[in-house]
């Protein structure tokens, strides 16, 4: 069984490779991210905070009961725009950890679907910030890279005590 993985792993700093063929070792790693995204509570999660660098992210769904979560496999950004915003956002691989990051809110995004059929999806607000910060986990980006200097000194005991205990290789 895979399990949540915590910065500083090296896994959450490389840049994910593309899946190649979605077989069963693929949808075996989806099923276990759906999995470790409701038992952590997460809106989304992506590959490498379960130790794949594989490029998905999944998202919750609106459903109470879940069930109509969304899988982004070689998830690409057709369209990023509007005005920059400012909002908290915190990432399961940091615990206890958040900071205000700016992000454009309307996002068009191109993936393929666990059958591998490509689709769109437009999004605007949350899931647009999501998406955005599933995707920077692909490219080994975290919310400390991106929120202000003051919001990391804020949080600079609660990181340094993360990095202190973490498994760094
Ligand atoms: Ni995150």
């Amino acid at each position: 069984m895979r399990k949540l993985i915590l910065h500083p792993d090296a896994v959450l700093r490389r840049r994910a490779d593309s899946v190649e063929a979605i077989d069963s070792v693929i949808l075996s790693l989806v099923a276990e991210m759906i999995h470790i995204m409701r038992e952590e509570q997460g809106l989304g999660i992506a590959a490498p905070q379960v130790g794949a660098s594989k490029r998905i992210f999944v998202t919750e769904g609106e459903a109470e009961d879940g069930g109509d979560e969304k899988v982004f496999i070689n998830p690409k950004f057709l369209v990023v725009d509007g005005l920059l915003e400012s909002y908290e956002e915190g990432c399961l691989s940091l615990p206890d950890i958040r900071g205000t990051v700016r992000r454009q809110p309307h996002v068009i995004v191109e993936a393929l679907d666990v059958h591998g059929k490509t689709f769109t999806m437009e999004e605007s607000g949350l899931m647009a910030r999501c998406w955005q910060h599933e995707m920077d986990h692909l490219d080994g980006v975290l919310i400390i890279d991106r929120m202000s200097v003051i919001d990391r000194i804020v949080n600079r005991k609660r990181l340094r005590a993360l990095e202190s205990t973490g498994d760094s290789d």
